[in-house]
């Protein structure tokens, strides 16, 4: 078992997360001050917003405003969703040095996320992906429904690793393997991975589970087992996914941060600072963390004080 020495911790909160908070849009100056608390936390990747059609997606529709007032950390890098070359026009005017493309492993999510097949998908992100290394902007891929969908249920491996070759072959420089609904198991994240390290080496793995069934770190463990070097989380367990019924958030930074300190694997984030964020970013959307350390800790310095 040889785990990662050093974890690249991808915060997704401040897309992910919320993209999906209902009822009222979370306003400008909260998303700039999540991402700025996001960056003195030690964060070294941050989702900022996505520049999608914000008829789909509301939430995100200030995304520009957003990545033009943020604090910039040294060394940090701020990366955006685009799902076509409209967005990347959005994210090439506003200076992101990275973007995310993205594709489902089933047709029915494809439809639902993005109106359009797997092939039309691909098809629509290659230019951006083209585009994007032209312009010297490095490209992540990212795959939804990796661990099951839900509209299709169980998804085989081969077709994800179908769809993560394509990205990869693209110009990735790292494919990410979604478990939108959080169904994935230990066994099944780990046949995952192996069938997609086929084409992808496994340090240019990422892992972005969904914690709707409580099966996220056990997961991330799986992966870092097998030597997955870069895991998605969101402060606070925020989000879910606007086309995935009944998802709930991202696995908590919080947590995953926790277990790594534990197991001794650097990830240069500092623990408390990302505790107090995320209990503040809730109080700013009117719920509690969803992250079980966040109340730990909270609790803790409680009896302390
Ligand atoms: P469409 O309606 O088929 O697109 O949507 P269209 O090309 O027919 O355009 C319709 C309208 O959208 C037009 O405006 C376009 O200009 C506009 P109108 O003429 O009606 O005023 N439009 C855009 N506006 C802003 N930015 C753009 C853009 N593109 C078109 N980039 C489309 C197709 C892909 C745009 C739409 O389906 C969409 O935006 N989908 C994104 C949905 C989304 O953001 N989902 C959540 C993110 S993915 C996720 O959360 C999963 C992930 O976390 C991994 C995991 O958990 O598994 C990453
Ligand atoms: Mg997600």
């Amino acid at each position: 078992m040889a785990y990662p020495k050093f974890v690249t911790i991808f915060e997704a909160g401040a897309r992910d997360g919320l993209q999906n908070v209902k009822d009222v849009i979370v306003p400008t100056d909260v998303r700039v001050e999540l991402i700025d608390r996001l960056t003195d936390c030690g964060i070294p990747k941050i989702e900022a917003g996505s520049f999608v059609s914000p008829k789909w997606v509301p939430q995100m529709a200030d995304t520009a405003e957003v990545l033009s007032r943020i604090r910039r950390g040294k060394d940090v890098v701020y990366t955006v969703l685009t799902p076509n070359m409209k967005g990347y026009q959005q994210a090439a005017e506003n200076n992101c040095e990275e973007v995310i493309i993205f594709a489902a492993a089933t047709e029915s999510f494809s439809q639902a996320n993005t109106n359009c097949s797997i092939a039309e998908s691909l098809e629509r992100m290659k230019p951006v992906a083209d585009a994007a290394l032209a312009e010297g902007r490095a490209v992540r891929g990212v795959v939804s429904v990796v661990l099951g969908c839900p509209f299709e249920g169980e998804v085989e491996a081969e077709r994800v690793a179908e769809v993560t070759r394509e990205l990869w072959k693209m110009g990735c420089y790292e494919v990410c393997l979604g478990d939108t609904i959080g169904t994935g198991t230990p066994v099944k994240a780990q046949k995952l991975i192996e069938a997609v390290a086929r084409d992808v080496p496994i340090e240019k793995i990422a892992l972005h589970f969904h914690d709707t069934y409580g099966q996220s770190l056990a997961n991330i463990l799986a992966g870092l087992e097998m030597g997955v070097p870069t895991i998605d989380a969101a402060v606070a367990g925020l989000g879910g996914c606007p086309y995935s019924p009944g998802a709930t958030g991202n696995v908590a930074t919080e947590d995953v941060v926790f277990m790594l300190n534990g197991m001794g694997i650097e990830t240069g984030v500092d623990l408390d600072a990302l505790v107090d964020t995320g209990w503040w970013i809730s109080e700013k959307i009117g719920r509690r963390p969803a992250s079980r350390v966040a109340h730990a800790i909270m609790s803790k310095r409680k009896r302390a004080a």
